[in-house]
């Protein structure tokens, strides 16, 4: 089977993490690199919480770069109250050392698009990106597919009334992304909280992982406790909301989610800030630059994740249908 080239873009950061490993088990994809973002973590913690992840998964072949440390215009305000203070959960991991970056992301990201066109899983803000647009249009022009996790169409936001972390940290680069991608005609797919709130990591599901490989399990519960206690106490959940693996399952199988063509522009001002405006009614009668996601297969995404992560054929997960 020949492997779908990838580049993960992300800001590590518990459920980036997860997603990281969902890609890396799955032999569909070929990760040829993962760009780090200023986000839920500064950029330099994001870059040692990637090579921390990646020594986990025995997966330091994999490149890592470090990119844009700010947003492109506000004050950065990262997520570490949700992530911990270390940005995996105060999981406290041992350093990796003698791994470093040869050139900035946004370099990377410029001299392999130049080259072929290459697939763009973002799990962070879109400043990389941006900066890519700004740097050489050509470039990002010649991405394959595009899937974001952020936004959010019918549900509210989880960082104002409207809108999702990803594109409030930096609503200036989610803004250019989406009006770069509606000028050359272009999609993106918008994995946002409306399907990302429906995958809830519960004790349950954990307690299951254990019995069933305690090694992965042990890890998985070693950089989600504290995200357990965050989603306890500000969205009163049992359990967490594991955002990113989503988009990449998503990646891999787009049968796994359902939604829409629309039009969508990224509010940059006033109390709407980082909004995703879809044009679902198509008021502005304007050609979609987005497929957004509102429909979710809760059972065949852990499935999905379960299997892969726990090396298991998907039909010996007998009790997941009983348990989510
Ligand atoms: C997004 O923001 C971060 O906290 C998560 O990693 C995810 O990418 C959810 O709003
Ligand atoms: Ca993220």
């Amino acid at each position: 089977m020949e492997k779908t080239k990838v580049i993960i873009d992300c800001d590590p950061g518990i459920d980036d993490s997860l997603a990281i490993m969902l890609a890396l088990k799955s032999k569909e994809l070929d990760v040829i690199g993962i760009t780090i973002v200023c986000g839920n973590s500064p950029v330099e913690m994001g870059f040692e919480n990637a090579k921390k992840i990646l020594k986990q998964m025995n997966r330091l072949d994999v490149p890592v770069f470090i990119g844009e440390d700010r947003p492109l215009c506000r004050a950065y305000v990262n997520a570490l109250d949700t992530h911990g203070e270390d940005g995996l959960g105060e999981s406290f991991l041992p350093k990796v050392d003698g791994y470093e970056q040869e050139m900035s992301a946004v370099d990377f990201l410029t001299l392999t698009l130049k080259r072929k066109k290459v697939s763009v899983i973002a799990l962070g803000p879109m400043t990389n990106l941006a900066r890519l647009i700004q740097k050489d249009l050509d470039a990002f022009c010649n991405i394959d597919k595009l899937v974001s996790m952020g936004g959010t169409f019918k549900s509210h936001g989880n960082c104002s009334p409207v809108a999702e972390y990803n594109y409030w940290c930096d609503p200036d680069a989610a803004a250019l992304v989406y009006k770069t991608l509606h000028e050359n005609s272009m999609r993106i797919h918008m994995i946002g909280l409306d399907v990302t709130r429906k995958i809830v990591l519960t004790p349950t599901i954990l307690e299951y992982i254990c019995r069933l490989n305690p090694k992965m399990g042990d890890f998985i519960k070693k950089i989600t406790k504290f995200y357990f206690d965050f989603h306890w106490q500000w969205e009163h959940i049992i359990g967490c909301v594991i955002n990113d693996p989503l988009a990449v399952a998503y990646f891999i199988d787009q049968s796994i989610c359902s939604g829409f063509d629309s039009f969508v522009e990224i509010e940059t001002q006033g109390i709407s800030l980082g909004q995703s405006v879809v044009d679902s009614m198509n008021f502005y009668r304007k050609e979609p630059n987005a497929t957004v996601l509102t429909e979710v297969d809760t059972f065949r995404f852990f499935q999905m994740f379960l299997s892969r992560l726990l090396d298991l054929e998907p039909e010996k997960l007998d009790i997941l249908k009983d348990i989510l």
